[in-house]
């Protein structure tokens, strides 16, 4: 998309800061959405359809299907209950199945509103750092962090912010601890379908551990662009928190809007080509990144993600100091994610997004190695 036509989005992405500053922060993608999705919207539109949603029904069965078509996972369609977005239904799980003061755990770095989740229930952050060699999960760290008072694990494969897609050895570290400290783990799975070649692995398929402590959860909202549409759903494989749900007011649940119902359907039953289009760009995007902070400023640590469109950038050899986001913002006039905010691991780091043109890409490049050689010189 050329840089005039994005400057034009009233999305949060372009619009937050000045016409003299490149985005790279917030996970959109700087791509237009399917057109199966745009023509479904149309269609209800010009209809003038605008009334309550009677597609909400819809939604579990499509989502098991395209679960089944690229992950090979069936879930009970049952199971699925419908949500206004991931992190609705990740606070859901959360105050309804913990006390004030109980532990949940995170991996961290880890996007950062999981982090605020916790905090904001009144819950108490019990803090499992990945291995910062490799960004992967510590057996013992994670088991050693765990006490009396901890009921959950919020993870989130592929990850944000470093990217990964996790082993199978280390989901089984987690099913292990999960089941000898009797945890219920919510796993976010939004990024499932943005992977550059390792295939992801729900948890349900990975573990017999997980069943009757799990709850997934699924989105179209990253691998489709739909983010502003508001619509979710999670599979929950967990007896007390579906009778809390089925006790909790359905006014306080929530329900996702008709077009956003009417565009999450679309994206599961109608979009298979769109997405395999868009991973193709996004993992060029991903090279090209990759090339060029090796050629243009080789002191950022740079290990190109297995998924996701976001990439973790290690500052620690500049002299950007430990928010390298803000230096870059205030003297390169470029938006990147804050490392810090990310918790554990993120002092001395920034998330780039890289899910936008070639052209735009080398602008944002341009502009971090630019900062990055002033500070060195
Ligand atoms: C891992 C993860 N979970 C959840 C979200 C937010 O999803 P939603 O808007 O559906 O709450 C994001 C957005 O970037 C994300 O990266």
């Amino acid at each position: 998309m050329p840089v005039e036509r994005a400057r034009r989005r009233l999305g949060v992405k372009w619009s937050r800061y000045g016409d003299d500053v490149v985005p790279a922060w917030v996970a959109d993608m700087d791509y237009d959405p399917p057109a199966a999705v745009t023509e479904a919207l149309h269609g209800h539109l010009n209809r003038g359809d605008l009334g309550y949603a009677s597609m909400s029904a819809d939604l579990p069965e499509a989502y098991a299907a395209f679960q089944q078509r690229h992950h090979g996972w069936l879930p009970d369609p049952s199971q699925v209950r419908v949500f206004t977005s991931a992190l609705h239904a990740l606070e859901a799980a959360i105050w309804n199945t913990t006390e004030p003061g109980d532990g949940v755990v995170v991996l961290t770095p880890v996007y950062y509103p999981f982090l605020d989740a916790v905090r904001d229930s009144g819950r108490r952050l019990v803090d499992a750092p990945l291995d910062p060699d490799g960004w992967r999960i510590d057996p013992d760290r994670l088991d050693a962090a765990i006490d009396p008072r901890t009921r959950v694990i919020l993870f989130c494969t592929p990850h944000n912010p470093t990217g990964r897609v996790f082993e199978p050895d280390e989901i089984a570290a987690v099913a292990d601890v999960a089941e000898r400290h009797d945890l219920l783990v919510v796993t976010d799975e939004i990024w499932g379908e943005l992977t550059h070649g390792p295939r992801h692995r729900p948890l349900a398929t990975c573990d017999e551990r997980f069943a009757g402590r799990l709850v997934t959860l699924g989105s179209a909202s990253k691998s489709f662009n739909l983010a502003g549409l508001r619509c979710a759903v999670a599979v929950v494989d967990h007896a007390p928190l579906e009778r809390a749900l089925d006790a909790m007011s359905t006014h306080l649940q929530g329900a996702p809007s008709t077009l956003g119902v009417v565009g999450t359907l679309a994206a599961w039953t109608e979009c298979d080509d769109w997405l395999a289009a868009v991973r193709v760009e996004l993992t060029a995007r991903r090279d090209q990144l990759a090339r060029r902070l090796a050629a243009d400023a080789p002191a950022i640590g740079f290990e190109p993600p297995e998924a996701t469109y976001l990439g973790w950038l290690d500052f620690r050899a500049t002299d950007l100091g430990d928010d390298p986001a803000r230096a870059l913002l205030k003297r390169g006039r470029v938006a990147l994610s804050q490392g810090p905010k990310f918790g554990t691991g993120g002092t001395g780091f920034a998330r780039v997004n890289f899910a936008t043109s070639a052209e735009i890409l080398d602008d944002i490049v341009d502009r971090v190695a630019t900062t990055v050689a002033a500070a060195v010189a």
